[in-house]
């Protein structure tokens, strides 16, 4: 069995990167939802991706929530690490993905056809990409937070462990950071010329974890964290 118990009711569950697990000291506590962000290109949707492969390599349901990118994009650069993302459920919510007209439609939809999916299928992992996204469709903060609250809500009492991305580039912590169960950022820096890459663990809620800027780097396998070495570099 992957799952190891941190304690008498916190189960940890893999995240699929073994370096990330180091960090947090087993991996993710089982059913909560996290935040990844990180800038663009940054490694987020490959993460959650690699996140949602250890469930359905093991015959476990998992969902991958678009809000953006179209799903036939995702499949296609998610074969470039191996994986066969099949049996990975896609809820398309993009533009592409509706016959709607987003901007004008209540948004209403969006949570209404996450309640449907998490209803009809038992979900073990989800991955919804973006909060951000979320964020500009919504037109007020106030509005925007309540529902990005009452999404983690719903995928928390699914006792799904979730991955929530947000993009952002700045230091700033978005609303979403103070709303999740704990928050993993990814970094990149140019140094001569080359584009390097760093993992930190910005909060984690019921456990202790790795507090160091962690390098990691992005290979023909998807992603891989050298957790026993210091990221030098000074990345924003
Ligand atoms: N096969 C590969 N081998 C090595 N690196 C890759 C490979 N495919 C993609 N990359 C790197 O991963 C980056 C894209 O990763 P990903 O799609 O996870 O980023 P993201 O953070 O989700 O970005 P966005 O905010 O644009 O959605 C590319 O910019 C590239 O640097
Ligand atoms: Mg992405």
């Amino acid at each position: 069995m992957e799952q190891a118990k941190s304690n008498m009711s916190m189960r940890k569950v893999h995240t699929g990167i073994s370096g990330l697990d180091k960090m947090l000291q087993g991996g993710l506590i089982e059913g909560r939802p996290y935040l990844i962000i990180g800038g663009p290109g940054a490694g987020k949707s490959i993460l959650t991706m690699q996140f949602l492969m250890v469930s359905v390599n093991r015959g476990e349901n998992a969902l991958y929530v678009t809000l953006e990118e179209p799903y036939n994009e995702i499949r296609q650069n998610m074969a470039n690490f191996g994986w066969d993302t099949s049996k990975v459920r896609i809820l398309d919510l993009s533009p592409e993905g509706r016959v709607a007209d987003v901007e004008n439609a209540n948004l209403d939809y969006l949570t209404t056809e996450l309640e449907a999916e998490m209803s009809s299928v038992k979900h073990k992992r989800v991955a919804f990409d973006s909060t951000t996204t979320l964020r500009l469709l919504d037109d007020s903060t106030f509005k925007a937070r309540r529902r990005i609250l009452s999404i983690m809500k719903l995928l928390a009492n699914s006792n799904c462990t979730s991955l929530l991305i947000c993009e952002t580039d700045t230091k700033e912590q978005p609303m979403e950071s103070f709303l999740a169960r704990g928050v993993i950022k990814l970094y990149t820096a140019m140094v001569s010329g080359e584009k390097v890459r760093a993992i930190g663990i910005e909060k984690m809620r019921g456990t202790s974890f790795d507090e160091h800027l962690r390098p990691f780097s992005i290979t023909s396998t998807g992603i891989q964290v050298a957790a026993d070495e210091i990221a030098f570099e000074s990345f924003d």
